[in-house]
């Protein structure tokens, strides 16, 4: 295993305080994670160094063509004052298939985990204590040939952020409207819908723009050829709770394969109840909101952790579930889930890994 060479900055940023808000995706710890690929020499040259503008080429071949992947993963610190990882080799796992899907060289997960282990050990006093707080991870790689013809690149650099953060909607655990959309697609079987990449989440921007504007927190997308089964939402996997059975759309392709979807499957079944990976119509789904049957609905994701959905838009059927509170099922799963990553629960699946 290569060696981790570490340059650690003389000039460390204040932290955000309790007044800050901790909003998603804006302050970033004072250090990163760097490695490089160049054909013929492989993965080389690791290292962390002060967080800071990287050098790139106007023709950096990711600019033009999207060669770029990404993943999302969190550190939490313990209510007893550890730091625990949830399932890092599920995101290394999930990179590289998102890497061969890309035509990007594979990374080694077992030194990529501890790569990410040694970066927030760096930046554990950057992980914040307050109820929903956490070290948002976002490992990414980028193609960075100085070349504008289409082909794989050569050179690429693979990067580890850490920020700070609180909840990803500022709705929190409280349920979330989203709309039904009708028009964008965002994958189809065969494209690169199950990989995290960046061409996905620029695909789903528009359609965004318009839900936002009429006031709703994300668009529910539908299936890329019919435009009937249910996908996904842009940033979580989607459950519905229909009579006795617990839905989530089938993986074949097009939807990500999230690791809170994964999760919270298993953390279902372990409880007994009746969850089912299947096809699921949205016209299925507004038959059983007129008819009383949808119970609850709700998203998982990393940023999002559980978050409960409390009305849908289909065109002009509007579905309000649960009457726009959370359910029973979803706040189960929520307080579990993070009971697990916040240490307040034994975590019996083996899913935690503490970082010293
Ligand atoms: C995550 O949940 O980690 C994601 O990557 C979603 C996002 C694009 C913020």
């Amino acid at each position: 295993m290569q060696e981790i060479r570490v340059e650690l900055t003389d000039h460390p940023k204040p932290k955000p305080t309790a007044a800050d808000k901790l909003e998603f995706g804006t302050f970033f710890t004072d250090h990163m994670f760097v490695m490089n690929y160049d054909e013929g020499e492989g993965w080389h040259d690791a290292r962390i160094v002060p967080f800071g503008p990287i050098e790139l080429s106007p023709a950096a071949m990711c600019l033009h063509y999207g060669q770029s992947v990404f993943e999302g993963m969190k550190a939490y610190r313990a209510v007893d004052g550890r730091v625990l990882l949830f399932r890092p080799d599920k995101n290394m796992a999930r990179l590289n298939s998102s890497n061969d899907r890309l035509c990007i060289p594979l990374i080694d997960e077992k030194f990529c985990e501890k790569a990410i282990e040694k970066l927030v050990s760096i930046e554990k006093d950057w992980i914040p204590s307050a109820e929903g707080t956490s070290l948002y991870i976002r490992p990414f790689i980028i193609g960075i040939d100085p070349h504008i013809g289409v082909h794989p690149a050569r050179h690429l650099v693979f990067i580890i952020l850490c920020c700070p953060v609180g909840a990803y909607y500022p709705e929190g655990l409280n349920p979330v409207k989203i709309y039904v959309e009708k028009n964008y697609v965002r994958a189809v079987r065969g494209g690169m819908g199950y990989t995290k990449t960046a061409g996905n989440y620029a695909a789903s921007l528009k359609a965004q723009d318009e839900a936002e504007k009429q006031n709703y927190t994300q668009v529910l997308w539908l299936d890329g050829v019919e435009r009937k089964y249910i996908e996904e939402v842009g940033t979580m996997n989607v459950f519905f709770v229909i009579g006795d059975e617990i839905v989530t759309p089938e993986l074949q392709g097009s939807i990500l394969p999230g690791i809170t979807r994964m999760s919270s499957i298993e953390l279902l079944k372990s409880w007994g109840m009746n969850v089912v990976e299947r096809k699921i119509s949205i016209d299925e789904l507004a038959e059983a909101a007129r008819n009383g049957r949808l119970k609850e609905a709700f998203g998982t994701g990393t940023a999002a952790v559980i978050s409960p959905i409390g009305h849908l838009k289909w065109g002009d059927e509007i579905m309000d579930i649960n009457n726009g509170e959370i359910g029973p099922i979803s706040q189960r799963l929520y307080d579990t889930l993070t009971g697990i990553q916040w240490g307040k629960i034994k975590d019996t699946f083996g899913w935690t890994v503490e970082v010293k």
